[in-house]
């Protein structure tokens, strides 16, 4: 089966590789990846919530077709509601799911909140036409049908992928610049979550690996590959996004082309300063340009930082 998968997904795997040969030159540890910033565990915290919003909308919406200012409006602090949510057309499993997952968000909102207090809900784009130009732009073509992230649970599903993902990566480089033990604690326990959600939503996209997600001719794998390398490539930092199938050489101890999690070559998970970040969801690849899910920019103090 290995094998076989290995085979239908040559083309951007060969790719990928390519993309991996120069890594060591993309991931110096310069400006690229972003300057450190000085910024207090408060500041560093708040960023995450920009993440939070995005992942409780849209599991909200996609789960049950509301969102948060019908369960907790008052974490929203007065921010506007997501743009172009919808209530996606889920199977039974992937609806528990995401209607769970979509709970432990709002969980995640009200422990930032609690624990250090709230930042604004940033406007967030969710329309289908949003996901559509980012998987345009991930398979370097436009995609005809466009893609629309509601309209079954393969798409669902693909288009969460971005999602926990990129909080997890936020949340292992957050830990590190943490003073205060509260902080630590409180990033942990998301974090531990965060890797839960993007384990479940891996392993769900790996079972269908080879499946066409139709009615394009592109695989699975070969819509995570190519979602992972538009990832790296916003972030301009490197390999830290792998999608779930890669060559032998970024597999667990260089032995598997199964990638059903994402992690480096000692299987420690990836980390990604707030730069990277916002590089990637605001989908320009600077974190002074505004876009993607975050059209008027994300909140708090150090997203605001990078603006001026
Ligand atoms: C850590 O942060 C929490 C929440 O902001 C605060 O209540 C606590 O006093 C801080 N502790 C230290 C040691 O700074
Ligand atoms: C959301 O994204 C779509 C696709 O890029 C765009 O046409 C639309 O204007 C965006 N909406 C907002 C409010 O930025
Ligand atoms: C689908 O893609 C495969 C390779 O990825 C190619 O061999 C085949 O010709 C394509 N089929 C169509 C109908 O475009
Ligand atoms: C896996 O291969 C990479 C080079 O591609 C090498 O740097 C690394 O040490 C290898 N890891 C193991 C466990 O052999």
């Amino acid at each position: 089966m290995a094998r076989k998968l290995y085979r239908s997904t040559y083309f951007p795997l060969i790719l990928l590789s390519f993309a991996w040969a120069f890594s060591g030159a993309l991931s110096s540890k310069d400006a690229k990846c972003g300057r450190p910033i000085k910024a207090s565990d408060t500041d560093r915290v708040q960023f995450a919530m920009n993440l939070e919003f995005l992942e409780a909308e849209f599991f909200l919406n996609g789960a049950l077709g509301h969102g948060l200012d019908s369960i907790t409006p008052y974490l929203a602090k007065g921010g506007p509601p997501p743009v172009g949510a919808e209530k996606a057309n889920l199977d039974p499993v992937t609806q528990r799911i995401i209607e769970e997952f979509a709970y432990q968000e709002v969980g995640h909102l009200r422990a930032i909140y609690t624990e250090v207090g709230g930042i604004k809900r940033p406007l967030l784009n969710l329309s289908a036409q949003n996901f559509a130009h980012i998987m345009d732009e991930a398979v370097g073509k436009k995609l005809q049908p466009p893609f629309n992230p509601y309209r079954n649970s393969i798409n669902y599903v693909l288009a969460s992928y971005a999602v926990p993902y990129v909080g997890l990566v936020g949340y292992v480089g957050t830990i590190p610049y943490l003073s205060n033990f509260t902080a630590k604690g409180l990033i942990a326990s998301l974090l531990g979550v965060e890797s839960g959600q993007d384990a479940v939503l891996r392993a769900l996209l790996y079972e269908k690996a080879t499946q066409k997600v139709a009615p394009y001719n592109i695989t699975v794998a070969e819509f995570t590959n190519k979602i992972s390398m538009l990832r790296n490539r916003l972030a301009n930092c490197g390999i830290k996004d792998e999608g779930v199938i890669v060559p032998r050489k970024l597999g667990a101890e260089n032995r598997t082309t199964s990638n059903i999690l994402s992690a480096d070559s000692y299987s420690r998970s990836y980390s990604r300063t707030p730069q990277e970040i916002v590089r990637i969801v605001y989908g320009t690849g600077s974190e002074s340009k505004p876009g993607g899910f975050y059209p008027h920019g994300a909140n708090g103090r150090i997203a605001k930082s990078f603006l001026s």
